[in-house]
């Protein structure tokens, strides 16, 4: 007789390609599309920002999510367990990037409270003290109860939502969350490009002006392609593990893609016009640009619409709160998973002890903007949380990156995964796909490690 209580859990599965593509395109499009993308934008002379992250997204990106999903999808498997089979020497570089989803979640959970908190002020009707330059967002950061409260709200959503499972949770949040969050930020930019003075800013947007192009540009483009896509995150490889094998690996990547730079053009929309004509010049749009953009700046743009700010306040900040939850929720999915298929634990446990850990390291993330604020690890006026946005984005993401393309590359050569992304359909550009795994990838992964840290740490200087 079987024993049921050894009979592991069978592994969930995506109902299809539509629940697989809003699940990967609700991980990629969170705060760094909404919020990141367009003061990057801003900062690098519009057009000519938009057109070098339209490349990099296309190549680049697309490639390495069909070696993430790929690799999910051939193990069934979570990174670290997905490494290990392969030897268990390699098992290194599963540990190394399964560290990765704990420690973004830690303070994307912290920025996603700030959002929440934002979409209740603007359904109490404070669109007048939110616009106040700052002191509002200061008051409330620095408030320890009120933005421990809010982060943990945010988490609670995430977990329930994790909780009810891959197909009852995770794919039907992004089912319903991902339309809405097209359809109202599609409204938004409409209705923000109608405001005087918005038409002038759109040119700033879309037109490139190639004299901005620059060696820092391509740095940021090649970032934004990498956390807004969620790579080297394990989290694509978890979604990986989730596609039935009739599934075509490589239109789903590309739809992802695409779904992501189409909504990062949107976002772009509904900000950069708008904030153009309320702080009237290309100049003022890239001096304000920094992350204050969506707490400081946004809230002074909508004011100036008058009575309906409050309505389109609250409907933005709901929007951008979908954005980072369904994010959310797959950085959770992916600690999860781990801790399951690791220890082999049950989804439970493993979901216990990740609400546990997140709620912890949350707390303390948000502490350092009151009592923990005087640590300050990179530099005076840095807090807990720029250091670990510094290091997931600027360290431990592009190094993951660059392992998994010189494992895929080199040291098993890219034809394990060519086979895997064959099960279900062609793979035209196969020959294509390993140059970039075995050359370019990791020549310009090299490259933003490199730049980027030793931008950090004032060796050099743009
Ligand atoms: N792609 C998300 C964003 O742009 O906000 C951030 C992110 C989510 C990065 C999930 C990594 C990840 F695994």
């Amino acid at each position: 007789m079987v024993d049921v209580s050894v009979v592991p859990e069978q592994r969930a599965s995506w109902s299809g390609k539509l629940g697989f593509v809003l699940a990967a395109a609700g991980s990629a499009v969170g705060l760094g599309t909404i919020w990141r993308f367009p003061y990057l934008a801003a900062h690098y002379g519009g057009g000519t920002f938009i057109f070098v992250f339209f490349i990099f997204m296309l190549t680049l990106g697309v490639s390495l999510l069909v070696l993430e999903i790929s690799l999910g999808r051939k193990t069934g498997e979570s990174i670290i367990v997905a490494f290990t089979s392969f030897g268990k020497k390699y098992r290194f570089i599963g540990v190394f990037i399964a560290a990765v989803p704990f420690v973004i979640a830690s303070f994307y959970g912290v920025v996603g409270g700030w959002v929440t908190r934002y979409m209740f002020a603007y359904a109490a009707g404070m669109t007048k003290e939110l616009a106040d330059g700052g002191e509002n967002f200061g008051a409330f950061i620095s408030d320890a109860p009120q933005s421990v409260a809010f982060m943990l709200l945010f988490g609670a959503i995430t977990f329930i939502i994790v909780a009810l499972g891959v197909n009852g949770g995770v794919e039907r949040a992004n089912l319903i969350m991902m339309p809405a969050l097209i359809l109202v930020s599609l409204l938004i930019g409409i209705y923000t490009l109608t405001q005087p003075g918005a038409l002038e800013g759109l040119k700033y947007f879309v037109v490139p002006d190639f004299s901005k192009f620059s060696l820092e540009l391509l740095i940021a483009a090649l970032g934004q392609t990498f956390f807004g896509l969620s790579l080297a995150a394990a989290t694509m490889v978890t979604y990986g593990s989730y596609m039935k094998k009739d599934v075509s690996i490589t239109s789903s990547a590309f739809q992802t893609t695409a779904t992501t730079l189409g909504i990062s053009l949107l976002a772009g929309l509904m900000i950069i016009p708008a904030t153009f004509a309320t702080l009237g010049s290309a100049d003022e749009v890239a001096k304000n640009s920094g992350p204050s953009l969506m707490f400081l700046v946004i809230p002074k743009v909508f004011e100036k619409f008058g009575g309906i700010a409050t309505v389109i306040g609250f409907v933005f900040f709901l929007l951008v709160m979908f954005a980072a939850l369904t994010s959310m929720i797959s950085l959770v999915e992916a600690c999860v998973s781990i801790l399951q298929d690791t220890l082999e634990w049950k989804r439970r446990q493993a979901l216990l002890v990740t609400v546990i850990v997140l709620s912890v390291t949350g707390i303390i993330v948000t502490l350092g903007y009151s009592s923990l604020s005087f640590i300050q690890p990179l530099g005076a006026g840095s807090t807990i949380l720029d250091l670990l946005d510094f290091l997931t984005s600027s360290v431990m993401m592009p190094l993951g990156g660059l392992l998994m393309c010189l494992f895929f590359g080199w040291i098993r050569q890219p034809k394990v995964l060519i086979d895997e992304v064959r099960l279900s359909g062609e793979f035209k550009s196969a020959g294509l796909w390993s140059v970039m795994i075995k050359y370019i990838a990791p020549i310009l992964l090299v490259a933003i490690f490199i730049t980027s840290v030793l931008k950090t740490f004032g060796v050099i200087s743009f």
